[in-house]
Protein backbone atom coordinates (compact mmCIF):
# COMPACT_ATOMS: atom_id res chain seq x y z
CA UNK A 1 0.00 0.00 0.00
CA UNK A 2 0.77 3.69 -0.63
CA UNK A 3 1.27 5.91 2.00
CA UNK A 4 -1.18 8.30 1.47
CA UNK A 5 -3.11 6.89 -0.87
CA UNK A 6 -5.92 5.67 1.41
CA UNK A 7 -6.20 8.79 2.88
CA UNK A 8 -6.26 10.55 0.13
CA UNK A 9 -3.48 12.96 0.75
CA UNK A 10 -1.36 11.63 -2.42
CA UNK A 11 -2.95 12.00 -5.85
CA UNK A 12 -5.27 8.85 -5.94
CA UNK A 13 -4.08 8.58 -10.18
CA UNK A 14 -1.42 5.79 -9.41
CA UNK A 15 -1.24 3.25 -10.70
CA UNK A 16 -3.49 4.43 -13.52
CA UNK A 17 -1.84 7.13 -14.34
CA UNK A 18 1.88 6.43 -14.90
CA UNK A 19 3.92 9.58 -16.28
CA UNK A 20 6.93 7.39 -17.03
CA UNK A 21 5.20 5.75 -19.86
CA UNK A 22 5.75 8.92 -21.76
CA UNK A 23 9.28 9.03 -21.00
CA UNK A 24 10.43 6.02 -22.04
CA UNK A 25 11.52 6.11 -25.64
CA UNK A 26 13.51 8.82 -27.69
CA UNK A 27 10.47 9.11 -29.98
CA UNK A 28 7.61 10.00 -27.69
CA UNK A 29 10.16 12.56 -25.42
CA UNK A 30 10.53 14.56 -28.55
CA UNK A 31 6.76 14.71 -28.77
CA UNK A 32 6.38 15.93 -25.44
CA UNK A 33 8.89 18.97 -25.78
CA UNK A 34 7.38 21.97 -24.56
CA UNK A 35 10.00 24.49 -24.97
CA UNK A 36 12.57 24.36 -28.12
CA UNK A 37 15.92 26.21 -28.83
CA UNK A 38 16.10 27.26 -31.87
CA UNK A 39 18.57 29.56 -33.44
CA UNK A 40 15.80 31.56 -35.00
CA UNK A 41 15.52 33.07 -31.02
CA UNK A 42 19.37 33.72 -30.48
CA UNK A 43 21.07 37.45 -30.96
CA UNK A 44 24.40 37.02 -30.34
CA UNK A 45 26.34 39.92 -28.96
CA UNK A 46 29.53 41.76 -30.00
CA UNK A 47 31.80 44.02 -28.58
CA UNK A 48 33.68 46.46 -31.56
CA UNK A 49 36.69 47.95 -30.76
CA UNK A 50 38.03 50.74 -32.01
CA UNK A 51 41.57 50.31 -30.62
CA UNK A 52 42.06 46.57 -31.45
CA UNK A 53 43.77 45.45 -34.33
CA UNK A 54 43.83 41.96 -33.83
CA UNK A 55 40.73 39.59 -32.16
CA UNK A 56 41.42 40.69 -28.78
CA UNK A 57 40.43 37.75 -26.42
CA UNK A 58 38.84 38.88 -23.45
CA UNK A 59 39.92 36.63 -19.90
CA UNK A 60 36.85 35.88 -18.29
CA UNK A 61 34.87 34.97 -21.19
CA UNK A 62 36.77 32.43 -22.79
CA UNK A 63 35.65 32.28 -26.38
CA UNK A 64 34.63 35.71 -26.60
CA UNK A 65 36.61 38.45 -27.67
CA UNK A 66 36.75 42.28 -28.18
CA UNK A 67 36.41 42.61 -32.76
CA UNK A 68 38.51 45.06 -34.93
CA UNK A 69 36.51 46.88 -37.48
CA UNK A 70 38.92 45.38 -39.80
CA UNK A 71 37.86 42.07 -38.99
CA UNK A 72 34.64 42.70 -38.53
CA UNK A 73 33.82 41.16 -42.40
CA UNK A 74 35.18 37.71 -40.83
CA UNK A 75 33.39 37.07 -37.86
CA UNK A 76 29.93 38.64 -40.07
CA UNK A 77 30.33 35.32 -42.20
CA UNK A 78 31.48 32.98 -39.43
CA UNK A 79 28.52 34.13 -37.35
CA UNK A 80 25.86 34.32 -40.50
CA UNK A 81 27.27 30.87 -41.79
CA UNK A 82 25.97 29.24 -38.13
CA UNK A 83 22.79 30.29 -38.58
CA UNK A 84 22.46 33.76 -36.51
CA UNK A 85 20.34 36.09 -37.85
CA UNK A 86 21.15 39.04 -35.47
CA UNK A 87 23.80 40.72 -33.08
CA UNK A 88 24.02 42.63 -30.73
CA UNK A 89 26.38 45.28 -31.09
CA UNK A 90 28.44 47.24 -28.25
CA UNK A 91 31.33 49.82 -28.60
CA UNK A 92 34.68 49.98 -27.21
CA UNK A 93 36.00 53.61 -28.33
CA UNK A 94 38.90 55.11 -28.56
CA UNK A 95 38.50 58.32 -26.66
CA UNK A 96 36.13 58.97 -23.74
CA UNK A 97 34.59 62.37 -22.12
CA UNK A 98 32.56 63.00 -19.54
CA UNK A 99 29.29 63.09 -21.48
CA UNK A 100 30.12 59.93 -23.93
CA UNK A 101 30.23 62.01 -27.43
CA UNK A 102 32.15 58.61 -28.97
CA UNK A 103 28.30 57.30 -28.39
CA UNK A 104 26.69 59.47 -30.90
CA UNK A 105 29.75 61.11 -32.95
CA UNK A 106 29.15 60.11 -36.97
CA UNK A 107 32.49 58.22 -37.08
CA UNK A 108 31.70 56.12 -33.70
CA UNK A 109 33.01 53.19 -33.92
CA UNK A 110 29.61 51.59 -33.14
CA UNK A 111 28.19 53.57 -36.56
CA UNK A 112 31.36 52.20 -38.30
CA UNK A 113 30.68 48.45 -37.49
CA UNK A 114 26.69 48.60 -38.43
CA UNK A 115 27.83 50.18 -41.89
CA UNK A 116 30.36 47.73 -42.44
CA UNK A 117 27.81 44.62 -41.57
CA UNK A 118 25.23 46.05 -43.88
CA UNK A 119 27.38 46.10 -46.71
CA UNK A 120 28.60 42.66 -46.06
CA UNK A 121 25.45 41.08 -45.11
CA UNK A 122 22.32 43.17 -45.42
CA UNK A 123 19.85 40.53 -44.00
CA UNK A 124 21.76 40.33 -41.08
CA UNK A 125 19.89 41.95 -38.26
CA UNK A 126 21.81 44.13 -36.03
CA UNK A 127 20.79 45.38 -33.15
CA UNK A 128 22.58 48.28 -31.14
CA UNK A 129 23.09 48.64 -27.33
CA UNK A 130 22.01 52.54 -26.67
CA UNK A 131 23.91 53.64 -23.41
CA UNK A 132 26.59 55.82 -22.06
CA UNK A 133 28.72 53.96 -19.76
CA UNK A 134 30.82 52.82 -22.96
CA UNK A 135 32.12 56.35 -23.35
CA UNK A 136 31.98 58.52 -20.03
CA UNK A 137 35.18 58.90 -18.71
CA UNK A 138 33.17 58.25 -14.87
CA UNK A 139 31.69 54.71 -16.55
CA UNK A 140 28.11 55.73 -15.54
CA UNK A 141 25.35 55.26 -17.79
CA UNK A 142 24.76 59.68 -18.32
CA UNK A 143 25.81 62.85 -17.39
CA UNK A 144 26.91 63.52 -14.10
CA UNK A 145 25.91 66.09 -11.58
CA UNK A 146 26.64 65.78 -7.80
CA UNK A 147 27.86 62.27 -8.28
CA UNK A 148 24.52 61.17 -9.94
CA UNK A 149 23.55 60.90 -13.03
CA UNK A 150 20.89 63.37 -14.37
CA UNK A 151 18.04 61.64 -15.57
CA UNK A 152 16.57 64.49 -18.34
CA UNK A 153 19.73 65.54 -19.64
CA UNK A 154 20.80 61.83 -20.41
CA UNK A 155 17.77 61.65 -22.13
CA UNK A 156 18.93 63.99 -24.83
CA UNK A 157 22.07 62.08 -25.41
CA UNK A 158 20.52 58.52 -25.73
CA UNK A 159 18.49 59.70 -27.92
CA UNK A 160 21.13 61.48 -30.27
CA UNK A 161 22.98 58.05 -30.17
CA UNK A 162 19.87 56.08 -30.85
CA UNK A 163 19.37 58.65 -33.78
CA UNK A 164 22.92 58.34 -34.98
CA UNK A 165 22.87 54.33 -35.07
CA UNK A 166 19.55 54.47 -37.29
CA UNK A 167 20.84 56.98 -39.34
CA UNK A 168 23.96 54.70 -40.26
CA UNK A 169 21.54 51.21 -41.08
CA UNK A 170 20.96 50.08 -37.49
CA UNK A 171 17.68 47.73 -37.14
CA UNK A 172 16.91 47.74 -33.56
CA UNK A 173 18.17 50.13 -31.29
CA UNK A 174 18.24 48.50 -27.58
CA UNK A 175 18.08 51.27 -24.44
CA UNK A 176 20.21 49.72 -21.29
CA UNK A 177 20.76 53.57 -19.42
CA UNK A 178 17.74 52.81 -17.14
CA UNK A 179 16.99 56.27 -17.36
CA UNK A 180 13.08 56.90 -16.51
CA UNK A 181 11.69 57.74 -19.78
CA UNK A 182 14.10 56.90 -22.08
CA UNK A 183 12.03 54.63 -24.56
CA UNK A 184 9.05 57.37 -25.16
CA UNK A 185 12.33 60.08 -25.93
CA UNK A 186 14.17 57.55 -28.23
CA UNK A 187 10.76 56.85 -30.03
CA UNK A 188 9.67 60.43 -30.21
CA UNK A 189 13.10 61.45 -31.67
CA UNK A 190 13.62 58.11 -34.15
CA UNK A 191 9.84 59.40 -35.60
CA UNK A 192 10.84 63.04 -35.85
CA UNK A 193 14.12 61.69 -37.57
CA UNK A 194 12.21 59.91 -39.95
CA UNK A 195 13.02 56.31 -38.53
CA UNK A 196 9.44 55.35 -37.70
CA UNK A 197 10.33 51.70 -38.84
CA UNK A 198 13.41 51.40 -36.41
CA UNK A 199 12.62 49.29 -33.33
CA UNK A 200 12.83 49.50 -29.81
CA UNK A 201 14.03 46.81 -27.69
CA UNK A 202 13.70 48.27 -23.78
CA UNK A 203 15.66 47.14 -21.31
CA UNK A 204 12.85 47.44 -19.13
CA UNK A 205 14.19 45.20 -15.81
CA UNK A 206 17.30 45.59 -15.91
CA UNK A 207 18.89 45.31 -12.44
CA UNK A 208 22.11 45.97 -10.46
CA UNK A 209 23.42 42.96 -10.66
CA UNK A 210 27.03 41.46 -9.80
CA UNK A 211 26.82 39.55 -13.31
CA UNK A 212 27.70 42.01 -15.35
CA UNK A 213 31.52 41.58 -14.34
CA UNK A 214 32.78 40.15 -17.19
CA UNK A 215 30.96 42.91 -19.14
CA UNK A 216 32.74 45.24 -17.51
CA UNK A 217 36.56 43.73 -18.39
CA UNK A 218 35.17 43.63 -22.19
CA UNK A 219 33.57 46.82 -22.87
CA UNK A 220 35.99 48.71 -20.43
CA UNK A 221 33.05 50.48 -18.63
CA UNK A 222 33.48 50.02 -14.75
CA UNK A 223 32.22 52.84 -12.91
CA UNK A 224 34.87 54.57 -11.65
CA UNK A 225 33.29 55.83 -8.75
CA UNK A 226 29.89 54.31 -6.78
CA UNK A 227 27.94 51.74 -8.23
CA UNK A 228 24.69 51.71 -10.47
CA UNK A 229 21.87 51.72 -7.54
CA UNK A 230 19.79 54.90 -8.00
CA UNK A 231 18.74 53.78 -11.72
CA UNK A 232 19.24 49.85 -12.27
CA UNK A 233 17.15 47.36 -10.28
CA UNK A 234 17.16 45.99 -7.01
CA UNK A 235 17.62 42.57 -7.47
CA UNK A 236 14.98 41.95 -4.54
CA UNK A 237 12.09 43.13 -6.64
CA UNK A 238 10.05 41.94 -8.76
CA UNK A 239 6.74 44.02 -8.72
CA UNK A 240 8.62 46.87 -9.73
CA UNK A 241 9.67 45.34 -12.86
CA UNK A 242 6.26 44.43 -13.95
CA UNK A 243 5.47 48.18 -13.52
CA UNK A 244 9.16 49.00 -15.59
CA UNK A 245 7.55 46.91 -18.17
CA UNK A 246 4.39 48.62 -18.54
CA UNK A 247 5.81 51.64 -18.52
CA UNK A 248 7.98 51.09 -21.77
CA UNK A 249 5.29 49.21 -23.30
CA UNK A 250 2.92 52.01 -22.73
CA UNK A 251 6.04 54.64 -24.04
CA UNK A 252 6.57 52.56 -27.13
CA UNK A 253 8.42 49.79 -26.91
CA UNK A 254 8.52 47.11 -28.94
CA UNK A 255 10.40 44.32 -27.33
CA UNK A 256 10.81 43.85 -23.61
CA UNK A 257 14.04 42.47 -22.15
CA UNK A 258 14.28 41.37 -18.50
CA UNK A 259 18.48 41.18 -17.69
CA UNK A 260 20.16 38.82 -16.42
CA UNK A 261 18.44 35.98 -17.22
CA UNK A 262 18.70 33.08 -14.88
CA UNK A 263 18.35 34.72 -11.27
CA UNK A 264 15.56 36.30 -12.70
CA UNK A 265 13.48 33.03 -14.23
CA UNK A 266 10.06 34.18 -11.87
CA UNK A 267 10.27 38.14 -13.44
CA UNK A 268 10.95 36.34 -17.01
CA UNK A 269 7.59 33.99 -16.32
CA UNK A 270 5.37 36.74 -14.81
CA UNK A 271 5.92 39.31 -17.63
CA UNK A 272 4.51 36.27 -19.49
CA UNK A 273 1.53 36.03 -18.20
CA UNK A 274 0.66 39.55 -17.92
CA UNK A 275 1.89 40.91 -21.77
CA UNK A 276 1.09 39.90 -24.87
CA UNK A 277 4.12 41.99 -25.91
CA UNK A 278 7.60 40.10 -27.14
CA UNK A 279 9.75 39.44 -24.50
CA UNK A 280 13.78 39.03 -24.48
CA UNK A 281 15.99 37.92 -22.06
CA UNK A 282 19.71 38.87 -21.45
CA UNK A 283 22.32 35.78 -20.49
CA UNK A 284 24.75 38.39 -19.21
CA UNK A 285 28.36 37.89 -19.16
CA UNK A 286 28.58 36.85 -15.80
CA UNK A 287 25.97 33.77 -16.61
CA UNK A 288 28.40 32.83 -19.37
CA UNK A 289 31.47 33.03 -17.66
CA UNK A 290 30.45 30.74 -14.91
CA UNK A 291 29.64 27.67 -17.69
CA UNK A 292 32.48 28.43 -19.00
CA UNK A 293 34.66 28.29 -15.71
CA UNK A 294 32.74 25.07 -14.21
CA UNK A 295 32.83 23.38 -17.88
CA UNK A 296 36.63 24.32 -18.40
CA UNK A 297 37.31 22.27 -15.09
CA UNK A 298 35.60 19.38 -15.95
CA UNK A 299 32.94 19.97 -12.64
CA UNK A 300 30.30 19.96 -14.78
CA UNK A 301 29.57 18.83 -18.49
CA UNK A 302 29.58 22.20 -20.54
CA UNK A 303 27.47 21.79 -23.63
CA UNK A 304 24.76 20.35 -21.93
CA UNK A 305 24.48 22.81 -18.99
CA UNK A 306 24.52 25.30 -22.44
CA UNK A 307 21.29 23.68 -23.52
CA UNK A 308 19.79 23.57 -20.07
CA UNK A 309 19.97 27.05 -19.42
CA UNK A 310 18.87 28.22 -22.61
CA UNK A 311 15.85 26.06 -22.59
CA UNK A 312 15.10 27.28 -18.94
CA UNK A 313 15.24 30.70 -19.90
CA UNK A 314 12.37 29.91 -22.88
CA UNK A 315 10.21 27.46 -21.05
CA UNK A 316 10.03 30.24 -18.56
CA UNK A 317 8.80 32.61 -21.14
CA UNK A 318 11.30 34.46 -23.00
CA UNK A 319 10.66 34.65 -26.70
CA UNK A 320 14.32 35.90 -27.75
CA UNK A 321 17.64 35.09 -26.05
CA UNK A 322 20.36 37.14 -26.21
CA UNK A 323 23.44 35.22 -25.35
CA UNK A 324 27.36 34.82 -25.66
CA UNK A 325 26.51 30.88 -26.26
CA UNK A 326 24.68 31.70 -29.12
CA UNK A 327 27.42 30.25 -32.07
CA UNK A 328 28.41 27.29 -29.67
CA UNK A 329 24.56 26.56 -29.40
CA UNK A 330 23.81 26.51 -33.04
CA UNK A 331 26.57 23.52 -33.42
CA UNK A 332 24.84 22.46 -30.50
CA UNK A 333 21.32 22.15 -32.10
CA UNK A 334 22.49 20.16 -35.21
CA UNK A 335 22.91 16.99 -33.01
CA UNK A 336 20.42 17.22 -30.11
CA UNK A 337 18.43 14.56 -28.77
CA UNK A 338 15.28 16.75 -27.29
C1 LIG B 1 25.41 48.92 -20.53
C2 LIG B 1 25.29 47.45 -20.46
C3 LIG B 1 25.83 46.54 -19.52
C4 LIG B 1 25.49 45.27 -19.99
C5 LIG B 1 24.74 45.43 -21.14
N1 LIG B 1 24.61 46.79 -21.40
C6 LIG B 1 26.70 46.75 -18.35
C7 LIG B 1 26.21 47.45 -17.17
O1 LIG B 1 25.06 47.85 -17.04
O2 LIG B 1 27.08 47.65 -16.31
C8 LIG B 1 25.89 43.96 -19.36
C9 LIG B 1 25.83 42.77 -20.28
C10 LIG B 1 26.54 41.56 -19.79
O3 LIG B 1 26.96 41.46 -18.63
O4 LIG B 1 26.70 40.65 -20.62
N2 LIG B 1 24.75 49.63 -19.56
Amino acid sequence: MIIGVEEGILSSNFPRTRLRRLRSSAAIRKMMVESRLSTDDLVYPMFISETAIELNPIASMPGIFQVPLNKLNQEIQDISNKGINSVLLFGVPNVKDAIGSEAYADNGVVQQAIRLIKEENPNLYVITDVCLCEYTDHGHCGVIRDMDVVNDETLELLTKTAISHAMSGADMVAPSAMMDGQVSAIREGLDKAGFSCVSIMAYSAKYASSFYGPFREAAGSAPQFGDRLTYQMNFANGREALKEIRMDIEEGADIILIKPALTYLDVIARAREDFECVIAAYNVSGEYSMVKAAGTNGWIDEPKSILEILTSIKRAGADIIISYHAKDVCELLKNVES
